[in-house]
């Protein structure tokens, strides 16, 4: 099925409320490095990325994420979807297992399939990923792809005890960690765990994230945290791929965190997503009822509506965009079948009529469950 993104319109997953971005900044940061662009960003720019950027990044996520890095092992991408791509040429040979939960980012998917990696499914409870389950699934495999802070789509949170064996399986196996910490800027409940690349004491953990969500998705900007010995690998790869992201948009980005525009936007949009998701499911549960439950992980900015077993959700999918509503199927994201459902994106809203979204979504889909 086509995947129409309109994030115009309701419940489109993964866009942030783009009205709510504080546009005179960026355009300040954005006009003066323009206005005299400095030359040597003008020539060209090191694979790794800006350093300025890579020294706001690595603050970032030590201060945030108890990532333990510095600036030279950080390596800004084109989005995380760039890092995972870096990541399948530097570490995949063709035939390699892959161990990725189902279901998972459906980005993935393609990625490992480029690298002629199988993907090896294990199946997600309400813990995320399960690295007992996936050792015994698959013995040989020695790469993770998780999304331990709020599993994508279902939202579970990886609890310390699974962190701590899958940081051990790796380990032992001599294998990597792929940990994608895609919207974990943004947690309204919960404690927020220290990511696996802090608790990682054998240097086994890639760690990755993207400024897709915390500013917008069209920056195309993002970061992938290599372990010391893997930097010059990922230097070549760099190099054949797209050499590094455009220099001056790089620039604006480290002046906009170093002049404290980002820590305010993120701090402004915390509190705007936690109210936002608070209120999706008071009003989903009074809207849609107990046969139609809304669930939300205690991070990001999306929740997943369960369809009843055996309901078509391409099907829900589609009669909801003719409602003018974009939530996508769950089923994108699954590796093998499971319970139908769409995700409904919290964090475009602003302007919309909850109640109203919701009822115009009840009576899309209630011909079809
Ligand atoms: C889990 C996950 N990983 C990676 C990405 C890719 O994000 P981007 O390439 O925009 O940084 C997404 C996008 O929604 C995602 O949900």
């Amino acid at each position: 099925m086509m995947i129409v993104r309109d994030p115009s319109r309701p419940f489109a997953p993964g866009v942030p409320d783009l009205a709510a971005f504080p546009h005179a900044e960026w355009r300040r940061v954005l006009g003066r490095l323009w206005r005299r662009p400095p030359l040597d960003l003008m020539c060209g720019i090191d694979p790794l990325g800006h350093p300025p950027l890579r020294r706001a990044i690595a603050e970032h996520v030590g201060r945030t994420r108890a990532v333990r890095c510095d600036a030279d092992q950080v390596m800004v991408v084109g989005g995380s979807q760039q890092a995972l791509d870096l990541v399948a040429r530097v570490l995949i040979e063709p035939g390699d297992r892959v161990l990725v939960e189902d279901p998972c980012y459906g980005g993935l998917a393609g990625v490992l399939r480029a690298a002629g990696a199988v993907a090896e499914a294990v199946p997600v409870d309400a813990d995320g990923f399960d690295p007992a389950l996936a050792e015994r699934r698959c013995p040989e495999a020695r790469l993770a792809c998780v999304t331990p802070s709020h599993q994508f789509p279902t939202g579970a949170t990886m609890p310390l005890t699974r962190r701590l064996a899958l940081i051990d399986w790796a380990a032992r196996r001599g294998g990597w960690i792929i940990e994608d910490d895609y919207d974990s800027d943004f947690r309204h409940a919960g404690q927020q765990a220290a990511s696996l690349q802090g608790l990682d004491r054998h240097g086994r953990t890639l760690y990755l994230g993207t400024f897709s969500k915390s500013m917008f998705p069209g920056l195309r900007l993002g970061w992938l945290v290599v372990p010391p010995s893997l930097v010059p690998a990922f230097v070549a790869a760099r190099r054949t791929a797209d050499m590094a992201p455009a220099g001056l948009t790089q620039a604006a980005m480290a002046a906009f965190m170093e002049e404290g525009h980002f820590g305010a936007h993120l701090r402004r949009m915390r509190s705007l997503y936690g109210k936002r998701r608070r209120s999706l499911l008071d009003a989903a549960a009074r809207i849609l009822g107990p046969d139609l439950p809304v669930t939300a992980g205690e991070a990001g900015l999306h929740a997943i509506l369960w369809l009843p077993e055996g309901s078509d959700e391409n099907a829900a999918a589609n009669a909801a965009h003719a409602h003018g509503l974009a939530p996508t199927p769950l089923g994108f994201h699954r590796v093998t079948k499971g319970c139908p459902g769409l995700i409904l994106g919290y964090g475009n809203l602003a302007g919309w009529d909850l109640d109203d979204a919701l009822k115009r979504l009840l009576s899309a889909i209630s011909p079809l469950i």
